[in-house]
């Protein structure tokens, strides 16, 4: 039996992994550990709540004592940490919370497993930190792809957040021999995910009617993988990566964000029997993001060579997905949005 801890399970990537992992190794425990912010939502989770492998542990990663109970309560032998605060635009915002949650979060998770494990030494132990392409920065469009020795240069307070967080990650495993992997992932979509990313806001603003406001001129690129590609992708990583590496993960699928945004409009238009292209007149160009990082785009080839990983779904069939996924669930959209869940969980867990 392994006993693993997986933070910011309640978010978006992290129900996705949790439900994989709690389907897939029915001989694990599975210990989600979410303090349920604005993002965390239990309700992503209904489907593996009753199964007798999955614990969920409502607690903040900074709170050390707290982590370190956890670590000694369920004899936890692998960590798979998502919990971060994930948003640019907020990150823009209040950098202050960014720094506490994705840099200090990490660094007590770190040490709670630093402390924990070496009573029994770090023999079967696995520390896996899921981190970003946004680290190393923008390419310009000729550029050759992020590898993973691509050299490190954040610009959002975001993406300096998690680039801090990588870096201690690989300080504890240089220092005290900490066993961990890291993986820098390029953006995801698909189901669960917050309505304030890209493809969940404009998804939820053209069945309203709302206009869809494009940073720019929509030139900017990204590359997109479906959000259950990347759990199987740390799956493999998390069972068959060598310790100490990094793996990038990536859907080899850059598009500019009109591209994407004109495809998400015939998508939307066609699936809700709207006549083709309508809601094209939704698009407006508004002021670009402060520091916009130009394109990312992954050379996923090290993952692909070493464990056989690759994304499984095309962009189309994905989005067609993620599309249907939003239509189908419009009341998980309204209460994430009203802030009904977070009220919620206030009653049932007490304030935050
Ligand atoms: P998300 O915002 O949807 O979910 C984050 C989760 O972490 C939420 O459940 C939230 O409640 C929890 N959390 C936040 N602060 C916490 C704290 N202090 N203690 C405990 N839990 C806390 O994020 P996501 O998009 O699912 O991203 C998950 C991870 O993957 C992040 O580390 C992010 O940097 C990384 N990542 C995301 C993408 C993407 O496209 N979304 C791409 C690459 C990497
Ligand atoms: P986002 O989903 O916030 O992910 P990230 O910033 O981590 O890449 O944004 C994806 C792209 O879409 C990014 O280039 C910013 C752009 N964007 C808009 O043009 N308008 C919007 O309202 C949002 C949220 C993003």
């Amino acid at each position: 039996m392994r006993n693993i801890l997986i933070t910011g399970g309640a978010g978006f990537i992290g129900s996705h992994v949790v439900r994989l992992f709690v389907k897939r190794y029915p001989e694990y425990r599975i210990v989600n550990l979410d303090k349920l912010t604005y993002a965390g939502n239990l309700a992503n989770l209904a489907d593996v709540e009753d199964c007798p492998n999955y614990t969920f542990v409502r607690a903040d990663i900074c709170d050390f004592e707290a982590v370190c109970d956890i670590f000694r309560r369920y004899d936890i032998d692998g960590v798979i940490h998502l919990a971060a605060e994930s948003h640019v635009d907020r990150s823009i915002k209040d950098p202050f919370t960014f720094a506490r949650t994705n840099v200090l979060g990490t660094l007590s998770l770190l040490q709670a497993a630093r402390t924990c494990w070496q009573e029994s030494g770090y023999e079967g132990k696995r520390f896996h930190h899921v981190s970003t392409d946004e680290v190393y920065g923008a390419l310009g469009f000729g550029d050759a792809l992020f590898n993973e020795t691509t050299r490190y240069e954040p610009h959002s307070p975001y993406s300096a957040s998690k680039a801090s967080s990588d870096h201690f990650v690989r300080a504890f495993h240089d220092t005290y021999g900490l066993p961990v992997v890291v993986t820098n992932c390029s953006n995801n979509y698909g189901p669960c995910q917050f309505p304030e990313k890209l493809i969940p806001l404009f998804i939820n603003n053209i069945r309203l009617g709302r206009p869809l406001p494009v940073y720019g001129r929509g030139e900017n690129v990204r590359d997109w993988l479906y959000v259950e590609d990347h759990a199987q992708a740390i799956d493999a990583v998390f069972h068959r990566g060598r310790t100490g590496e990094t793996y990038n993960i990536g859907g080899f699928c850059e598009l500019s964000n009109i591209e994407l945004v004109k495809m998400l409009v015939k998508t939307v238009d066609r699936l809700v029997g709207n006549p083709e292209g309508r809601s094209e007149s939704l698009i407006r160009f508004v002021a670009d993001r402060a520091g916009h990082d130009l394109r990312y785009a992954i050379d996923a080839s090290k993952i692909r060579d070493e464990l056989g990983w690759q994304p499984s779904l095309g962009f189309s069939e994905g989005l067609e997905r993620t599309v249907r996924w939003y239509l189908d669930n419009e009341e998980w959209t309204e209460r994430v949005t009203s802030g009904e869940y977070e009220r919620y969980y206030k009653q049932m867990y007490g304030q935050r």
